[in-house]
C-alpha cells in the first residue's frame, strides 16, 4: 500500500464528473487500498477518488463504525433533512454548514464485484453524501451562498499564492 496525495481546491478534477467503475481490475483494488491508507494517514472519515487524482466513481469512508469502501455508490433514498459543519480535505481550515438528507439508502458494488444497499444515518450518511458529493464534481463550498462562496475562493487564492511565493 500507499500514501496518495490529497489534492486541493482549484484543482480541476476535482470538479469532474466521475466515471462509472466497469470492471473491479488488480488496479482498482490497489487504489481502493491506497485510499484506505491516505484517507487513516490525513485523519478524514472519508475520500473520494477525485481527491487523489481518479475520476472514478469509488469511494472509502470510516466514521467510527468500520471501513466501508464502496464502488458507483448511488442514492437510491433519502428522508428528512439535517445540518452540520464539514470540513474537506481539499479545502484544508474551512468548516461549512451543510443541510443534507438524514437517512439514506445507498447502493453500490463491494470489492468482490457483489452488489451491496447501505441503511445510513447520522454522521456516516452526511459523510456517505458528501462522497457522492466529490464524484460529482461538487464541494462543500457550493453549498454555500454565492457571496459567501466567493469571499472564501478569493481567500483561498490569496492563501495559495502565498504559499507558492
Ligand atoms: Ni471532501
Amino acid at each position: 500500500m500507499a500514501l496518495i496525495e490529497v489534492l486541493r481546491f482549484p484543482h480541476q478534477i476535482l470538479r469532474q464528473q466521475c466515471e462509472p467503475v466497469a470492471a473491479i481490475t488488480d488496479d482498482v483494488l490497489k487504489l481502493i487500498d491506497d485510499m484506505v491508507e491516505t484517507m487513516y494517514s490525513y485523519k478524514g472519515v472519508g475520500l473520494a477518488a477525485p481527491q487523489v487524482g481518479v475520476a472514478q466513481n469509488i469511494i472509502v469512508l470510516d466514521v467510527g463504525q468500520g471501513l466501508v469502501s464502496l464502488i458507483n455508490p448511488e442514492i437510491s433514498l433519502g428522508e428528512g433533512t439535517a445540518s452540520k459543519e464539514e470540513g474537506c480535505l481539499c479545502l484544508p481550515d474551512l468548516l461549512v454548514t451543510v443541510e443534507r438528507r438524514e437517512r439514506i439508502q445507498i447502493k453500490g458494488i463491494d470489492r468482490k464485484g457483489n452488489p451491496v444497499t447501505l441503511e445510513a444515518d447520522g454522521l456516516l450518511a452526511r459523510a456517505l453524501q458528501h462522497e457522492i458529493d466529490h464524484l460529482n464534481g461538487t464541494l462543500i463550498i457550493d453549498k454555500l451562498s454565492k457571496l459567501k462562496r466567493d469571499l472564501i475562493i478569493k481567500r483561498l487564492r490569496k492563501q495559495q499564492l502565498k504559499a507558492q511565493k
